[in-house]
């Protein structure tokens, strides 16, 4: 990996492009750059080795004496490459370039020759098609953006350009304190995985929070290590936005539930909306809940149901244990109070009710975090409350989380600003609040996974026999009786099934398994539909019928089917359950990926499916199995109850044969108290 120092730390920075004119945009960093408090050297280049703003002007780099760190380029996109190359002679160390219309144009080519260089020279390189970056403990705005950045420790890593500019003053006025500021733009070289790297081995970032319009490599990015809380979002979940995207960075988008599992395989929070990513990031930098205990203090309640809904649909536990709370909170309160968690202080408290309550919550160690909740009345100013939040926090040294919803007029902005800026997360959305709180939960269960132990195993040798046979036949499409011994072998649970030529063969195997009731289906190469011809025989009860059943699907197939080949029956074990899929697909960025959830009529209307990329551990399908919408379902529905072992193991076996096939369908994977059973699978080979 490039040493990414040069782009951050650097201690020379030359600006190519850096005019006297005002209007040019190499103006406009040159002076982002000394207005930041820049404390290094800054070098203007231009044709005209113009001094900058006070600074010595150059022609060319080839003119600057001493070595430089950091390059930046703002000339039109005709001249990069040249300079791309003099940076290349004079080893420096990165380059930014602001300049567009390359990849996202059409110009693969010269993108690529960009890289080359870079690669070539060992040059970290930044963009094209950027605004630039700014890095705050160093004073470095390298980027045409706003002025002012409030200081923090989140890094915002931003695919565009625009929206990372728009952004960039909306932290500003929202006090969202930032450490790090980059635009990725093109990524010819550096992506969001070389900065998430790099900025985990950085002290002054707390969090990294990603906007993503689509990812360029998707086995360098499946490599990535989370070792702070990050943040994405990741627009183009609609078709339409997806091709937006696509067709605004020149990245492929993917397809949206694959980039969600893969991000929840990582132990990526994807937020869904540009509030939720920021709120979260900012809630990120909260002390971790070291339990799942919480009190709610609020003045009223409304708002108090309102947010025990919300934290209930989300998980959050509202510590339930009426004496202690009473023990607790009486004092804060009026008689009419109500210490029943949320502890209501009422509408007449002042400010020394919401103290007491804060400074209790956050003194007991039994309470692992706090949401704090106030509409504005004509008694207190909120700005009273707020500071009465703050202060409690501060004097009880950070023990644990506390969010704030506050709902008013202007002067409940100004304390929820107030909040803010100490820290302390604060909305008028109570549904954002509760879900910043949430996060933390997240966050401390992916901290507390344990390393995933995913190994791909091969399937066992026979396999490879099945589908070399296949593939000798000029098939890609496996039979059903080889489909089925095909996952067999890899330790798929199937219900007990048999392949027979004769009547006689059906009821000796079918005797010998104990199989019955069963289903039987004609097996032949001609024959797709088997049910339209009459080729699919349900709930055969006994050897006798069997025999009957099989001589009439053979004089029926021969008289709908005359010019078929056919090779015999499949003999299936009727089983119930609830249904499910599982399957296999091979996405374009990230490689094969597997799929679970509700199946039958439910699939297709519902879409309640989630995947991973291969491969994955049991604790991952585990966590699989609990993301479908579905859930409830599987833990009972009409007399069924899930096997999940057996889920999990057949999302385990399934893997073995994703190196080999384009896609597969288990469907219906039918589940109940005693197993998991793969009824019927589908299996497309590469
Ligand atoms: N060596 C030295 N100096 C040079 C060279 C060179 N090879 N080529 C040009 N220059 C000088 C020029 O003489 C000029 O200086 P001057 O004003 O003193 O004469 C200066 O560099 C700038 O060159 P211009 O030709 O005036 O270029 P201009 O500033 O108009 O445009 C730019 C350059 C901004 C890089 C443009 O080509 C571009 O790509 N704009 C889009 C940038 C962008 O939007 N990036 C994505 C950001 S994200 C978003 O969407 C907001």
């Amino acid at each position: 990996m490039k040493n990414l120092d040069c782009i951050f730390k650097p201690k020379r920075i030359a600006i190519i492009g850096a005019s006297p004119d005002p209007k040019k945009i190499g103006h406009q960093i040159i002076k982002n750059v000394i207005e930041g408090g820049f404390a290094g050297e800054i070098i203007p280049i231009n044709s005209g080795a113009a001094d900058v703003l006070g600074h010595k002007g150059y022609k060319s780099l080839s003119d600057v004496p001493e070595g430089v760190d950091l390059v930046v380029i703002a000339i039109p996109a005709p001249f990069v490459m040249a300079v791309m190359e003099e940076c290349a002679r004079r080893r420096v160390g990165a380059v930014a370039i602001i300049t567009s219309g390359f990849g996202e144009v059409g110009k693969i080519e010269e993108e690529k020759r960009l890289k080359k260089i870079a690669d070539d020279n060992n040059i970290a390189l930044l963009g094209p098609n950027i605004f630039g970056l700014a890095y705050v403990p160093n004073k470095l705005n390298a980027s045409f953006g706003p002025k002012d950045i409030h200081p923090g420790k989140i890094a915002f890593i931003t695919q565009s350009g625009a929206l990372g500019i728009g952004l960039m003053g909306w932290t500003v006025m929202k006090k969202i304190g930032l450490a790090a500021l980059v635009n990725v733009g093109n990524k010819a070289d550096i992506d969001e995985q070389d900065l998430i790297t790099y900025f985990n081995k950085d002290k002054n970032i707390d969090v990294i929070l990603i906007y993503m319009e689509g990812i360029k490599d998707g086995l360098k990015f499946l490599k990535t290590k989370i070792e702070k809380p990050t943040v994405i979002l990741k627009v183009g979940r609609s078709s339409r936005g997806a091709k937006a995207a696509a067709s605004h960075t020149g990245s492929l988008s993917g397809s949206d539930k694959i980039y969600d599992g893969v991000f929840k395989q990582l132990g990526i929070l994807r937020a869904n909306t540009f509030m939720e990513a920021f709120s979260w990031s900012r809630a990120l930098s909260l002390p971790q809940p070291k339990g799942e205990d919480t009190v709610i203090i609020t003045n009223g309640g409304g708002i108090g149901v309102a947010t025990t809904d919300e934290c209930e649909a989300c998980g959050i536990k509202i510590l339930d244990d009426p004496a202690w709370l009473e023990a607790k909170f009486r004092s804060t309160m009026p008689d009419f109070g109500s210490t029943k968690n949320p502890i209501d202080v009422t509408g007449g408290a002042g400010v020394e009710g919401y103290r007491q309550a804060c400074k209790i919550a956050f003194a007991e160690e039994r309470i692992k975090s706090v949401i704090v909740l106030y509409c504005e009345t004509a008694v207190t100013d909120p700005m009273d409350i707020a500071r009465a939040v703050e202060e409690a926090f501060e004097a009880s040294g950070h023990n644990k989380p506390v969010v704030v919803s506050m709902v008013g007029g202007e002067r409940t902005r100004t304390a929820l600003e107030y909040l803010n800026e100490h820290h302390i997360p604060a909305s008028s959305l109570i549904d954002m609040s509760v879900s910043s709180l949430k996060i933390l939960y997240t966050w401390a269960e992916i901290k507390a996974r344990a390393a995933s132990r995913a190994v791909l195993e091969k399937p066992p040798a026979e396999v490879n026999k099945i589908l070399d046979a296949v593939k000798a036949q000029g098939r890609d499409i496996l039979m059903e009786h080889e489909a089925r011994q095909v996952m067999e072998l890899c330790g798929v649970p199937t219900p007990k099934w048999g392949f027979a030529r004769s009547a006689d063969e059906a009821v000796k195997i079918a005797d010998s398994k104990g199989m019955y009731p069963l289903a039987m289906k004609i097996a032949s190469p001609d024959i797709v539909h088997k049910s339209d011809v009459g080729g699919v025989v349900l709930n055969i009860r006994d050897g006798k019928e069997l025999r009957e059943k099989f001589e009439g699907m053979m004089v029926r197939i021969k008289k709908a089917c005359p010019d078929a080949h056919l090779l015999g029956v499949n003999l299936i074990q009727m089983v119930s359950g609830i249904e499910c899929i599982v399957g296999i697909t091979t996405d374009p960025q990230f490689g094969p990926a597997v799929m679970f959830g509700l199946g039958g009529v439910f699939v297709e209307a519902l879409k309640d499916v989630v995947f991973r990329v291969v491969p994955f551990d049991a604790s991952e399908a585990k966590r699989m199995i609990g993301e479908i919408k579905a859930k409830k379902i599987l833990e009972g529905f009409r007399g069924f109850k899930a096997d999940k072992d057996s889920i999990i193991k057949t999302l385990i076996a399934v893997q073995k044969l994703a190196p080999l096939v384009k896609e597969i369908d288990i469907n219906p994977l039918l589940t109940n108290q005693d197993g998991s059973y793969a009824v019927d699978a589908r299996i497309v080979l590469k």
